[in-house]
């Protein structure tokens, strides 16, 4: 029997931070004796101690057994999973893993449109094609959904050889789709489904929340265990379950993708903040949702603002996690960009501003303080712009024509992914890329959902959302010119 209490990796370490031997082993700086005064100063001195290898009593992220497997062991039983794998390359490697682990060369898989970066890298690494699913779309708030229970069936109909189905879960605006029924369904084509799980690794602490995605029959679910709960950066988690997944091509492909050295520092993270879930998760989230509840109710009140809700579920929204705190801030005449360039002055600090929205994240971190910060910021922010939402008809800044989501158009992919990345380019103007075929990846961020990925047609819509997306503060990232002057195509040889 599993003691949940236990932190079998971090006791390990903590041991090598209190023995007192000379070391001649990487890492350079030598348990903290060679890094810089400045390092020293800001990080403090005892966090090196426990930047060690893996030395005999710890051993490796990959090791069938050792310390870091117990850790991964009670990480499996705490988030309801069959088996646990740490991930020290955030969920970005553990997405590309889950599409490798299921997809080869020219096999197909079902994905929303607007997934992140990462399944774009799993495309290109596995040689995988993509059936892109457009998500569901809000276009009185400017907001792309989940995918719909409707959208992945007559995409399994009509594409009988699909090798696996991934989906977003929930999305960066916490808002979810019908996981359980998409579930059942991909599996009733005995087909798994893979769940990017990203932002909803504390959905297993507390009945308030969305169904964690393992729960409702998920195959695979990736989290970041940093995003919501008390790990480091980068330090994730992926979970499976049932007999769908070859887990030793998941493990293999696990390797491929990350690290030979995974940091002890990023690895402990984790076996503590699983501990800290496991023995005092339900408290922790009945705080961290009163904290939400309380911001929601209040900001809600402020007018010229709204807030993201679930009234009626609908078919790409059927659940919604509290604790992501969509601001619509189009009635003041601001974009959400400029609203977060203004609240930074007032000392407060959103996740992700998009064109009309700026979205907020509320996790076991934050406390009351925090919470009336933000209350107040926004009440300021609110009276400074009140003017506008009085005087003119309140609608929203953005214009639909300009801002068209561009995943809400059809994605044309004249080339699979993985052979776009490979094939001779050009550099050319923007302006003369128009039906070309695209080479790189085209970003903008946040929130890291491509508009333009390797392969697909170049078209008027995806350069009118960029070039609007840019004149409105936010940045293009993933392609070599992110002044989006030029853009990289595929050569024509014809
Ligand atoms: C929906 C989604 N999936 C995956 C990722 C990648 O997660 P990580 O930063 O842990 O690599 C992100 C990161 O923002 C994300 O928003």
């Amino acid at each position: 029997m599993l003691d949940r209490d236990k932190t079998p990796l971090l006791d390990a370490l903590k041991k090598y931070a209190t023995s007192n031997h000379a070391a001649f082993y990487t890492p350079g700086h030598k348990r903290g004796q060679g890094i810089s005064p400045e390092l020293i100063d800001c990080f403090g001195a005892e966090v090196f101690k426990v930047d060690v290898p893996e030395l005999p009593e710890i051993g490796s992220l990959f090791d069938s057994q050792g310390v870091i497997q117990s850790a991964q062991e009670y990480a499996a039983k705490t988030f309801g999973a069959e088996r646990t794998y740490f991930l020290v390359n955030g969920s970005t490697c553990g997405i590309v893993a889950a599409i490798l682990a299921t997809c080869g060369t020219g096999d197909k898989i079902i994905l929303p449109r607007n997934v992140h970066k990462s399944a774009i890298a799993g495309l290109i690494l596995s040689g995988a094609t993509p059936i892109f699913i457009n998500p569901e779309y809000d276009p009185v708030i400017d907001i792309a959904h989940s995918i719909s229970l409707k959208s992945v069936e007559a995409a399994l109909k009509q594409h009988c050889d699909v090798k696996a189905v991934m989906i977003v879960y929930p999305t960066y605006f916490g808002v979810c789709g019908d996981v359980e029924k998409i579930a059942r369904l991909t599996h009733s084509y005995n087909i798994p489904l893979l769940v990017d799980e990203a932002h909803g690794a504390h959905f297993a602490f507390h009945p308030d929340f969305p169904t964690p995605a393992i729960k409702t029959g998920a195959d695979i679910s990736i989290q970041s265990i940093h995003k919501t709960l008390g790990a480091l950066t980068q330090a994730s988690m992926l979970h499976v379950q049932g007999d769908r997944i070859n887990i030793d091509r998941l493990t293999k492909s696990l390797e491929l993708v990350q690290s030979s050295s995974p940091s002890n520092l990023l690895l402990a993270s984790l076996d503590a903040a699983r501990q800290q879930m496991a023995r005092d998760g339900k408290q922790l989230m009945s705080h961290t949702l009163e904290l939400a509840e309380s911001a929601r109710n209040q900001i809600s009140q402020i007018p010229g603002l709204a807030v993201l809700e679930i009234i009626h579920p609908t078919p790409g929204f059927v659940a919604l996690d509290k604790t992501r705190i969509t601001v619509n801030v189009s009635r003041l005449g601001l974009t959400g960009f400029a609203a977060d360039e203004i609240l930074v002055d007032y000392d407060v600090i959103a996740e992700l501003p998009s064109l009309q929205n700026l979205t907020f994240i509320i996790s076991l971190g934050n406390t009351h303080a925090d919470i009336e910060k933000l209350v107040q910021a926004l009440k300021t922010l609110a009276t400074k712009h009140k003017q506008v939402f009085e005087t003119k008809s309140a609608k929203p800044v953005t214009g639909r024509a300009s801002a068209i989501a561009p995943f809400n158009l059809e994605s044309m992919l004249a080339l699979a992914p993985r052979q776009a990345f490979y094939a001779d380019t050009e550099t050319l103007p923007i302006e003369q890329t128009r039906d070309r075929i695209c080479a790189e990846l085209v970003c903008p961020y946040p929130p890291g959902i491509p508009v333009l990925i390797p392969g697909e047609i170049v078209t008027n819509e995806a350069i009118a959302y960029l070039r609007n997306i840019q004149s409105l503060g936010g940045y293009i990232s993933g392609c070599n010119d992110s002044s989006l002057k030029t853009l990289k195509i595929i050569l024509d040889k014809s």
